[in-house]
This record gives structure tokens, C-alpha cells and sequence, in this order.
């Protein structure tokens, strides 16, 4: 099973809503997929119409019984739900590499983390063969992105980082400077600027609030046919 963390250190970078659309685009593509909800705040659980379900993933972190993730309404994708209670995980042992060589027939793992570097992001990093860090495409959000590289490369220096652009407006002057940074920082900080970018799409935050996936929200809206291509990018890269 290939493990993907989805991180950045600063909120609302389309965390949550790259791991439920990459993840299903995937599973429409007949791969495997767990979703995996490391936060508290449960976007991710949310937007597939499966907040405070269970077992969560304290129950999966504590090992307390054993647990097998639940179907989604998307065939071919499964999902541990977030717990609020996700603020209390405390551990000075690896709880991830245990618990996610329980977990048999995916072929692929997205773990969403939260918007901070706490057990659940480091310990899940750790665990991980890749991060994938989404992120706005504005000048102003890329101290944040170079800072969560420097931050993984701290604890895993090895590690292949892939850095999507998410709510992209290709017109928009500050894009085109936002780019240019982001291509001169890959070569720096050694991270993929993949080559897909997800546009900015009212369609892409509708879904989230219809609990639905933008592919199965609006199929050809320029959201889900950009995390199409998404995973097609991913497939290729990750194989
Ligand atoms: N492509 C897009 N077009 C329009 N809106 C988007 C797009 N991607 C994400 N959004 C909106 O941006 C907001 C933040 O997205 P999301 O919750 O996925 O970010 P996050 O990084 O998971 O946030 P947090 O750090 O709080 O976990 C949401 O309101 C979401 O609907
Ligand atoms: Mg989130």
C-alpha cells in the first residue's frame, strides 16, 4: 500500500478536499483507496456524509479492537472517519507504521492531515513514502509552503514531496509570480511541482457542503475533470 500524506502547515490550502476528490478520482480509476481523517476538525469525513461515524482513527491509533475501515458510497473507496477528540493523541512510540500495516487490499492511502505539525502530521509523515502538500498560488502563501518542506525535510530528509497548486487563476498576474517562485523553490527545496493545477471552482466548494465528492457532484465541472487528471498524474508518478 502506498502511503501519501497530505499536508501543509497553514489551513485552508485544500487539504481536506484534494484527499476526498484525489482519492475518489482515484478509486474511479480501480484502485483501492483509503481515505484516512487525521483531524479533529473532520472535513474530510464531512464531505463524504460520514462525520461521527466509527470506529474513528483513535480507535484505529489505540488498537483497542479491530478495525476495518467503512465503505464510502464511492465503490472502491473506504474511509476511517476523523474523531474530535483527535487533540488528546499523545505518544512518544511510532503508533502509524503498527496500526497501518493492519490495515490489507488498498492499494493506495491518503491521510489528511491537520493544519499543524502535532503527533498525528509528524507520526503520519514518518510513516509515510510520500507527502503531498496542496497550496495556494500567491506569493503570500509560499513562506508557508517553503517553511512545511524545510519542516518534513527536518524529520525525514529522504522523503518525495509533490506540491499541487489548488484554487488556481491562471489570469491573475500574481499567479504567474507565485509560478515562477514555485518553479525556482523546486529545484532549491527539492520537492515536484506537479503539473496539474486545480482550478478555482464554486463546484469544488458546493460539493464539500452536499457531502459529495466534486466528481460525483459535477461531473464535468473543471473541478472534478482537473482531479481526474490529478490522479492520473499520480498514477503515473506514484507507480
Ligand atoms: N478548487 C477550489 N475551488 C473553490 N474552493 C475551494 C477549492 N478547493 C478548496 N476550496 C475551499 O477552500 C476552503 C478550504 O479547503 P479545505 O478545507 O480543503 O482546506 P484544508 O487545507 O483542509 O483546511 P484546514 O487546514 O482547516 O484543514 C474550503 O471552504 C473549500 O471548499
Ligand atoms: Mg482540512
Amino acid at each position: 500500500m502506498l502511503k501519501v500524506a497530505v499536508f501543509n502547515f497553514k489551513g485552508g490550502t485544500g487539504k481536506s478536499t484534494t484527499t476526498i476528490n484525489l482519492g475518489t478520482a482515484l478509486a474511479t480509476s480501480k484502485r483501492q483507496v483509503l481515505l484516512i481523517d487525521l483531524d479533529g476538525q473532520r472535513t474530510a469525513s464531512f464531505g463524504l456524509g460520514m462525520d461521527g461515524k466509527s470506529p474513528t482513527t483513535l480507535d484505529w491509533l489505540a488498537d483497542k479492537k479491530s478495525v476495518t475501515p467503512l465503505a464510502t458510497q464511492v465503490k472502491h473507496l473506504s474511509l476511517i472517519p476523523g474523531d474530535i477528540g483527535m487533540f488528546r493523541l499523545t505518544a512518544k512510540d511510532d503508533l502509524f507504521t503498527p496500526a497501518l500495516s493492519k490495515l490489507t487490499g488498498f492499494d493506495v492511502c491518503l491521510m489528511d492531515c491537520p493544519p499543524s505539525l502535532g503527533v498525528a502530521s509528524v507520526q503520519a509523515i514518518l510513516a509515510s513514502s510520500r507527502v503531498l502538500i496542496p497550496t495556494l498560488c500567491e506569493p503570500a502563501a509560499l513562506k508557508g509552503l517553503s517553511e512545511a518542506v524545510e519542516l518534513i525535510r527536518g524529520e525525514r530528509a529522504d522523503i518525495s514531496i509533490d506540491v499541487l497548486r489548488v484554487r488556481y487563476k491562471p489570469r491573475l498576474v500574481l499567479t504567474k509570480e507565485a509560478d515562477d517562485l514555485l518553479i525556482e523553490a523546486a529545484a532549491d527545496l527539492n520537492y515536484r511541482l506537479l503539473h496539474t493545477t486545480i482550478p478555482e471552482n464554486i463546484a469544488v466548494a458546493e460539493s464539500i457542503a452536499q457531502q459529495k465528492s466534486v466528481i460525483e457532484y459535477a461531473s464535468k465541472s473543471s473541478g472534478a475533470r482537473a482531479y481526474q487528471s490529478l490522479a492520473k498524474e499520480c498514477l503515473k508518478l506514484w507507480k
